[in-house]
């Protein structure tokens, strides 16, 4: 398969989705919010009572799921049950809860199946936090976003959800399966006071010149 896959990796709130979007849009690519992925189980967990303690209920809670990825528009949705849940899981309580999920080896090898099976759909821009790392590490497309705490806190009130994103990044960063790091090759940018535009503009320039 020859599809190019751009992979934007990062903290909680540095900007991933937005870019993300914009770069596909300007591209025409098609994009995949990894996250979302993990939310939707997060939220299946909390909704059916899985104890987030117990990591081998977790594992086989997510061996049962049934799901489907399908395409709207340029962007790929995890289905479950047919249903594509897009508010219910952008809650704090959500959030907190995916980040456990996501720590569990066994979810995290099926997102990585699913997440390469997206390539059926053509050219990507992947938005998570270990693709350029473990999903797609053979991409010569790499992007890792980040932001100060305090500006990333301000985006998420500015969405009207309050969070703990520095509890969440502490997580995401020390779990051992997968953690959120820098990917080898990938290029860092500190979008602190820059606009979603300026980042933007500063990724597709920097593939531009490397297609
Ligand atoms: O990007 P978003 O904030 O929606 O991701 C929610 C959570 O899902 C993250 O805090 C992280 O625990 C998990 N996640 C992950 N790997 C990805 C994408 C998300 O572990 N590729």
């Amino acid at each position: 398969n020859s599809s190019i896959v751009i992979a934007i990796d990062g903290t909680s709130a540095s900007g991933k989705s937005t870019n993300a979007k914009m770069v596909a849009k300007a591209l025409g690519y098609i994009y995949v919010d990894t996250g979302a992925m993990y939310r939707t189980f997060g939220w299946h967990c909390l909704k059916n009572k899985v104890n987030l303690d117990d990591e081998k209920a977790i594992a086989s809670a997510c061996k049962k799921w049934k799901t489907s990825l399908e395409r709207v528009d340029n962007h790929v949705h995890l289905l479950v049950d047919g249903y594509y849940p897009a508010r219910e899981i952008r809650t704090a309580e959500v959030s907190s809860a995916t980040s456990l999920i996501a720590a569990v080896p066994k979810v995290r090898e099926w997102m990585k199946k699913k997440q390469r099976e997206c390539i059926q759909f053509g050219n990507l821009v992947m938005e998570g936090r270990d693709i350029g790392t473990n999903v797609f590490p053979e991409t010569d497309f790499k992007f890792y976003l980040d932001a100060c705490l305090n500006e990333r806190s301000k985006r998420r009130l500015a969405e009207g959800v309050q969070e703990n994103l520095a509890a969440r990044d502490q997580r995401d960063s020390q779990r051992a399966a997968a953690p959120l790091m820098v990917a080898l090759g990938a290029k860092v940018i500190n979008n602190s006071g820059m606009t979603a535009e300026e980042t933007s503009k500063l990724i597709i320039e920097e593939i531009q010149r490397r297609l």
